[in-house]
């Protein structure tokens, strides 16, 4: 018998053992944006620590300038290719919580086989896919076929803010011939993915400030300035009714996808008017002389995340705000400059400010799009991977999220990624109830188990 069959064999036999395991890491409230989560944080790293150790890896956490990093690795052998596998433990934030129908911070196994929790798909249960797979062939009494080191990080929610210059400072360690990352959706249910394509994201907030103090809207309103309507009129100017950006210089350089792309995308199977409905719109929105799949993940965007000023409470109050905001994310394409976009916001908004405003800019984001090659070796191993592990071939897709870290491993260290998407569109990422289809994390296990054999065979 090969030794893969005895490795799945253990992931079958060991189905219960991993989803308990599952549910014990996702009771951590590793929340990162929480500056007062440092226990948690600690003790989820700590678990995770002793989860890698209980199967044979050496394993510990480092510090960084913020949240730790979980490293573990099995013995470096020179004869076979290295894979380092990306998650993160972090979490969003829960809120709005009364809109949960459990705790959290409770797993609840549910009557249609997801688990929900914060951190079921992202990135828990995703991440934990690859864990798991390393312990089968770790204890399946079998040699695993690749090196594999994990980097486990607590920060990805808060954009990474200090993972880039972390693996620099320990370059050798995350040097490897594949990186393994699950953190990305499948196309539907059982339509598995192989993404290959994120954008990437600058994120602003701007504050302007009027009168020193709110005012009596009747005492002095004629006269006074109002940073409500400056702020409302900024962002109004910044997009026109179709969707287009309104930023000077905002597309210059933005690459088009290639003509195979878009007839890879023609092929997906899309139903426009059910995600409508999945949604609560009548329609799509958008740039509408581009086909959606361009728009949902090849074209730039600008979004309000949020605006505030003034009174927004109960009944009436007449008043003047002294201060009005918004919070504005744009996802960017390749051909695009992070640092760039942000600059050219920021004059934007300074062009509209009158003179007896002022205002104050936050730039809390910049990371680049990526694509990535899809003609490596690692790509045809994570094809071969989901072909056996989940019995389809996968999608090629896009994806219009980010992960920050995904441009440095694939531009700077040269190094071939593969992004294997467990996850479902509607996991209700980020929002109440997220969750994880059991049956997808069980065979996610499995497909990430049949990389790490694919990919040494194919690598040798
Ligand atoms: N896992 C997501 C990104 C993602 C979601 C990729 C769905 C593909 C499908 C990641 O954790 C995330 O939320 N990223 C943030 C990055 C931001 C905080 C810098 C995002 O995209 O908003
Ligand atoms: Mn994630
Ligand atoms: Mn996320």
């Amino acid at each position: 018998m090969a030794a893969i069959d005895d490795v799945i064999k253990y992931t079958e036999n060991n189905r219960d053992k991993f989803e308990e395991e599952l549910f014990e890491l996702l009771r951590f409230p590793s929340i990162s944006s929480d500056p007062d989560s440092t226990e948690e944080m600690n003790r989820c790293a700590e678990w995770l620590k002793k989860n890698f150790e209980s199967f044979g890896l050496s394993a510990e956490i480092l510090p960084t300038q913020g949240w730790p990093v979980v490293v573990a690795e099995t013995a470096k052998k020179s004869d076979r290719p290295t894979v380092l596998v990306y998650g993160h433990y972090d979490v969003q934030p829960v809120d709005p919580l009364e809109l949960w129908n459990s705790p959290p911070f409770e797993p609840r196994r549910a009557e249609n086989g997801n688990v929900y929790a914060r951190g079921a798909t992202d990135d828990k249960g995703q991440a934990f896919t690859h864990v798991k797979a390393a312990e089968a062939w770790m204890k399946a009494g079998v040699e695993p076929p690749v090196n594999l080191v994990f980097l486990i990080e607590g920060e990805e929610e808060i954009g990474s803010p200090n993972l880039e210059d972390f693996i620099r400072e320990h370059r050798e360690r995350f040097l490897a011939d594949a990186v393994l990352i699950s953190d990305t959706s499948q196309f539907g249910r059982d339509l598995p993915a192989l993404c290959y394509a994120l954008r990437g994201i600058t994120y602003m907030e701007f504050i302007v400030t009027g009168a020193k103090e709110d005012l009596h809207s009747g005492m002095f309103g004629g006269i006074a300035p109002n940073p409500a309507h400056v702020v409302a009129r900024i962002l109004a100017d910044m997009k026109d009714p179709n969707g287009t950006i309104q930023i000077p210089g905002f597309y210059d350089g933005v690459k088009a996808p290639e003509d195979w792309e878009l007839e890879e995308y023609e092929k997906l199977p899309w139903d426009f008017e059910e995600l409508a409905k999945q949604l609560g719109i009548s329609k799509l929105s958008g740039e509408r002389e581009y086909p959606v799949p361009v728009r949902k993940w090849c074209r730039p965007t600008l979004d309000i995340n949020g605006v505030y000023g003034g009174f927004a409470g109960k009944g009436a109050k007449t008043v003047i705000p002294s201060k009005a905001g918004a919070k504005v994310s744009m996802r960017l394409v390749p051909g695009q400059d992070a640092e760039r976009i942000a600059n050219l916001f920021e004059d934007f908004v300074r062009e509209r400010i009158p003179e007896e405003y002022q205002v104050e800019l936050i730039n809390y984001q910049n990371s680049p799009a990526t694509v990535i090659p899809v003609e490596h070796p690692a790509m045809q191993a994570g094809k071969e991977a989901f072909a056996k592990g989940f019995g389809k071939e996968p999608l090629l897709t896009r994806e219009g999220a980010s992960i920050p870290v995904v441009s440095f491993f694939v531009d700077e260290m040269k190094c071939p990624t593969v992004l294997l998407g467990f996850g479902l569109p509607d996991d209700n990422l980020h929002a109440p109830n997220e969750k994880f289809l059991l049956e997808d994390f069980h065979r996610g296990i499995k497909t990430s188990a049949h990389f790490l054999d694919a990919f040494a065979r194919i690598e040798k």
